[in-house]
């Protein structure tokens, strides 16, 4: 794989970063394309952008397809610009580097390689050895992994990328004694928290908020904050509903939830080797997993979710007791945390069940990453320190 030094005197590698950041901008237009990675690609030609691609959604046309139907002739000697490396296995869809060959592009330049280790470097290695000049940008490596955080982290760690979602007033409470809490937040956060749904692998969740509150925990269109022509590009995308997950030791999710009606898979964590009392959909699923002290085995549910069930992305939406779990266990990635301009009091319930710490230096820290106002609520997004 070449660097741009071995193309110093050509001066039209100068647009490159520019066919680069589009690439990288295609490959956002859809929230998520799990289990597959979102990724944009750029064909080039004669100093023009001919055509531009983006992998809509997991089983359709990955994004050099795309780009290269759209570009049909003139993709011949063209310069493909892709956000990743090219898939070289054929998998729902064929391999995208052979794709590449067939189509007679003369250089493809990516921003990283593909941690999946059926392809990590293959993809290079097949285009290079049919005579196609691979580039690697290295200046846009870290903007590309970004967009994909939670497959790079199940190909490298066999682990999702964990979001942990919480709404609290401003004293840090989430529910009155009474247990009333709908609603702390405003419709517009509410809305916001819809979108990172939808960008999800799978919503996980514990027992006692089914049994509480019975959400659906689903992703509703209606509510989404997005554009008319966001819906459209992310139509397929939302075909799909995120996995819902619930961690439930002793079997006690209600038959008649709506989170087991609503559209969808569901999977029940439990530690409990018995049956569920009533029959369940075909779209639930009981998986078996490991006991610790206060319920099942946090990292191998996320294990699991991982290896067996392709999860790159999870968020919890869970209680204080859940939440707390999950943060004593350094197990979040990234915190986002609603805090609406309300004051509840020392009577209702706090946002976190931890407990035992005696000392600030046993604090969990957190470095802030974002802070905004969203309608009449507060939002921060945080993140373990570097
Ligand atoms: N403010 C927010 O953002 C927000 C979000 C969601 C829910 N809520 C509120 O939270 C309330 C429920 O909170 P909660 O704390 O009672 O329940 P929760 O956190 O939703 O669920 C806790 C239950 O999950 C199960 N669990 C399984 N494995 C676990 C583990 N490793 N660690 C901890 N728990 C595990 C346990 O039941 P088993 O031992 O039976 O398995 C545990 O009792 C609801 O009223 C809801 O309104 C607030």
């Amino acid at each position: 794989m070449k660097t741009l030094e071995n193309l110093q005197k050509d001066k039209s590698i100068l647009e490159w970063p520019v066919y680069m950041r589009r690439a990288i901008d295609l490959a956002g237009i859809v929230l998520s394309a799990t289990p597959n990675p979102r990724v944009g690609c750029v064909i080039v030609n004669g100093g023009e952008i001919v055509s531009e691609g983006w992998h809509a959604a997991a089983g359709l046309a990955h994004a050099e397809v795309m780009a290269i139907e759209k570009a049909g002739e003139l993709a011949q000697d063209g310069i493909a610009f892709v956000s990743l490396e090219p898939c070289s296995f054929t998998g729902r869809t064929g391999p995208c580097s052979q794709a590449l060959i067939e189509a007679g592009l003369s250089k493809v330049v990516i921003a990283g390689l593909d941690p999946d280790a059926r392809v990590s470097g293959s993809g290079v290695k097949q285009l290079e050895d049919a005579g196609i000049e691979v580039f690697h940008l290295p200046e846009f490596e870290a903007q590309a992994q970004d967009l994909n955080r939670g497959y790079f982290k199940r190909h490298t760690l066999g682990l999702p990328f964990v979001r942990l979602k919480l709404a609290m007033s401003l004293d840090g409470r989430t529910a009155l004694a009474s247990g009333e809490s709908k609603w702390i937040t405003s419709s517009i956060a509410r809305s916001d928290v819809q979108r990172i749904r939808a960008s999800s692998s799978v919503i996980l969740t514990g027992v006692n908020t089914v049994i509480d509150d019975d959400p659906t925990l689903n992703v509703r269109t209606e509510d989404l904050s997005l554009d008319e022509e966001e819906l459209n590009l992310n139509q397929d995308c939302l075909a799909q509903q995120p996995m819902r997950v619930i961690l439930d030791s002793q079997l006690q999710t209600p038959g008649t939830a709506r989170i087991l009606a609503a559209t969808g898979q569901v999977k029940i964590f439990t530690a409990s080797s018995g049956n569920h009392p009533n029959n369940l959909g075909d779209n639930v699923e009981i998986v078996q997993i490991a006991q610790e002290e206060k319920g099942v085995d946090l990292e191998s549910v996320l294990e699991s979710l991982a290896s067996k069930f392709a999860c790159n992305d999870v968020l919890v939406e869970a209680g204080p007791t859940l939440s707390g779990s999950f943060i004593e266990k350094n197990l979040v990635d990234e915190l986002i945390v609603y805090v609406a301009p309300k004051i509840l009091g020392s009577d209702a319930k706090p946002l976190l069940e931890i407990s035992g710490l005696s000392s600030l230096a046993q604090a969990t820290q957190l470095e802030i990453k974002e802070v905004a106002e969203i309608g009449k609520d507060i939002k921060a997004v945080l993140s373990k320190p570097n």
